[in-house]
C-alpha cells in the first residue's frame, strides 16, 4: 500500500472526478457517520463511488457507503465524503487524508469537518454542539502525522504552523448562528487518540489536565492537511458521551451510546449546516 502519494496521485484521481462532472465544489464536508444521509438531499449530484476513484482506499466498515458526492446543497455546489476513513480502521494517515488534497486540487477552499467526541469537560453534556477553536494532536506528538514523509511543496511548506488551523471568522459565524438557532452551543480544544479503545479513567484525568474539552478518534489529520494546503476549516464535534473518569464507574462508554446520542445531535448539526452553508461561499 502506498505510504505517499505524489502529486501526480492526486490528480489522477481530480481527473477522474472531473470525468464525471462539471461541478466546481468550493466547500468541502466530511462528515462524521450519523450525518451521512446529509449527502442524499443534496440535488443535481455527481456520486462517484471510491471504489471507482484511483489511488482512493477501499472502505471497510460495514454499513458506510463510501463514495463522494458532488452537488448543490442549500443551493451551494459541494463536495461530500459520504464515509470517512480512520486510522483505527488500519489505513496510514496520508491514506485518511488523501481526499482532503483532492478536495484542493478540485477548488475546494473551505473545508468542514464534524465528529462524533466525549466530553472531557465537565460543562459538557450530551447533545453539545462543540466548535472546534484548538486541539492536541496526540498520534502526531508521538510520531504518526499526515504530514510526515516527504514534503509536496504544491500544498504547502515543510513546517507548517498549527496556531490557527481553525479559521477564526467562522469559529466566530457558527458559534453566532448557533446560537441564533437556538442551539447548545460551546466551544473548545479537541484531543485526537488513535482509537479504537475508549479511553482509560487515567487517560481522561490526564487529558483533562493537559487542556482537552474533548476526545475522539478523527479530524485532526484532515484539519491539519487542510490547512497545509491553505484550506480555512470549520470543524464541530457534536457530545455523544460524557467520558468516564472514576475508576469505580459502573458504566461503559459503547458505540451503541454513541450511535444513539448521535441520532439525537443529527438534526442540530443538519439545521446548523444548512444554515452556514450559504454563509461560507
Ligand atoms: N472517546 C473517543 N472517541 C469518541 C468518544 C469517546 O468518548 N465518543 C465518541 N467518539
Amino acid at each position: 500500500m502506498t505510504e505517499h502519494f505524489t502529486l501526480r496521485d492526486y490528480d489522477e484521481t481530480v481527473a477522474a472526478i472531473r470525468s464525471r462532472t462539471s461541478h466546481t465544489p468550493t466547500i468541502g464536508l466530511i462528515l462524521g457517520s450519523g450525518l451521512n444521509d446529509l449527502a442524499d438531499t443534496a440535488e443535481d449530484t455527481a456520486i462517484i463511488p471510491y471504489a471507482e476513484l484511483p489511488h482512493f482506499p477501499a472502505t471497510t466498515v460495514a454499513g458506510h457507503a463510501g463514495r463522494l458526492v458532488i452537488g448543490r446543497l442549500a443551493g451551494v455546489v459541494v463536495c461530500i465524503m459520504q464515509g470517512r476513513f480512520h486510522s483505527y480502521e488500519g489505513y496510514s494517515l496520508q491514506q485518511t487524508t488523501f481526499p482532503v488534497r483532492v478536495m484542493q486540487r478540485l477548488g475546494v477552499r473551505t473545508l468542514v469537518l464534524t465528529n462524533a467526541a466525549g466530553g472531557v469537560h465537565p460543562d459538557l453534556a450530551v447533545g453539545d454542539l462543540m466548535v472546534i477553536e484548538d486541539h492536541i494532536n496526540l498520534p502526531g506528538m508521538a510520531g504518526n502525522n499526515p504530514l510526515r514523509g516527504p514534503n509536496l511543496d504544491e500544498f504547502g511548506p515543510r513546517f507548517p504552523a498549527a496556531n490557527r488551523v481553525y479559521t477564526r471568522r467562522l469559529r466566530d459565524l457558527a458559534l453566532q448562528r448557533g446560537v441564533a438557532l437556538g442551539l447548545p452551543m460551546r466551544r473548545g480544544v479537541y484531543c485526537m487518540l488513535a482509537g479504537p479503545n475508549f479511553e482509560s479513567p487515567a487517560e481522561i484525568r490526564m487529558l483533562r489536565g493537559w487542556g482537552a474539552d474533548a476526545v475522539g478518534m478523527s479530524t485532526v489529520p484532515e484539519a491539519l492537511v487542510a490547512h497545509h494546503a491553505g484550506m480555512d476549516v470549520l470543524a464541530v464535534s457534536t457530545i455523544t458521551n460524557v467520558c468516564i473518569d472514576a475508576l469505580e464507574s459502573q458504566d461503559e462508554p459503547s458505540h451503541e451510546e454513541v450511535n444513539a446520542a448521535g441520532k439525537l445531535i443529527v438534526p442540530r448539526l443538519r439545521a446548523l449546516l444548512l444554515d452556514l452553508l450559504p454563509r461560507l461561499v
